[in-house]
C-alpha cells in the first residue's frame, strides 16, 4: 500500500504491514479530532482537512488509493473488534466517517492533479469498504 500498489489485496499480510498499522493510528486519531470539532469549530476542521489533503498530495497519494485504504481500515477494525462488537451499524458508522473525510481529501488530491472533470465520479467511490 505505501509502495502505492493500487492492485493490493486487503489480506492478512496487508493488514499486518507496520506502515499500514501506523497510518491507521494516525487516521483514526484524525477522525477523533474531526468528530470533536463538528459543531464547535467547523471552519477549523475544514482548514485542517484541506491541509491534510495537501500533505497527501505531497506524499504522492492518488484518489484511487482511498477505497483500498477504506477497505483495509474496515477489515482491520472487524478483525480486531470481533463480529460481536463490529455489527452492521458499527460498520456503517465507520464507513460513513471514512467516506465523508476521504471525500474531501480526495477532492484536494484530484484538484492538485488537475483531474477536475472526474471529481464527482471519483469521490463517490470513496465508500466501498
Ligand atoms: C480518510 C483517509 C485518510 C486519512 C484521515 C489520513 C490521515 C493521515 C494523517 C493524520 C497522517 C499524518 C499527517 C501528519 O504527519 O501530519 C497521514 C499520513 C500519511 N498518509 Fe494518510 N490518511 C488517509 C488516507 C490515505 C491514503 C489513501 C493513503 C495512500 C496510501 C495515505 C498515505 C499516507 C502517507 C504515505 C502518509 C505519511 C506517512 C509517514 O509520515 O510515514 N493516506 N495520513
Amino acid at each position: 500500500m505505501f509502495g502505492y500498489d493500487i492492485e493490493a489485496d486487503v489480506d492478512d499480510e496487508f493488514m499486518a504491514d507496520p506502515k499500514f498499522i501506523a497510518h491507521s493510528v494516525q487516521l483514526i486519531g484524525m477522525f477523533d479530532q474531526a468528530l470533536k470539532m463538528i459543531g464547535p469549530d467547523g471552519q477549523l476542521l475544514a482548514e485542517q482537512i484541506a491541509d491534510l489533503g495537501q500533505k497527501h498530495v505531497g506524499y504522492g497519494v492518488r484518489a484511487e488509493m482511498f477505497p483500498i485504504m477504506g477497505k483495509g481500515l474496515i477489515a482491520m477494525l472487524e478483525s480486531q473488534l470481533g463480529e460481536d462488537t463490529f455489527q452492521d451499524e458499527v460498520r456503517k458508522a465507520w464507513q460513513a466517517v471514512f467516506g465523508v473525510i476521504s471525500e474531501d481529501l480526495m477532492k484536494t488530491v484530484l484538484r492538485a492533479s488537475r483531474d477536475v472533470a472526474n471529481i464527482d465520479k471519483n469521490t463517490s467511490a470513496a465508500v466501498t469498504a
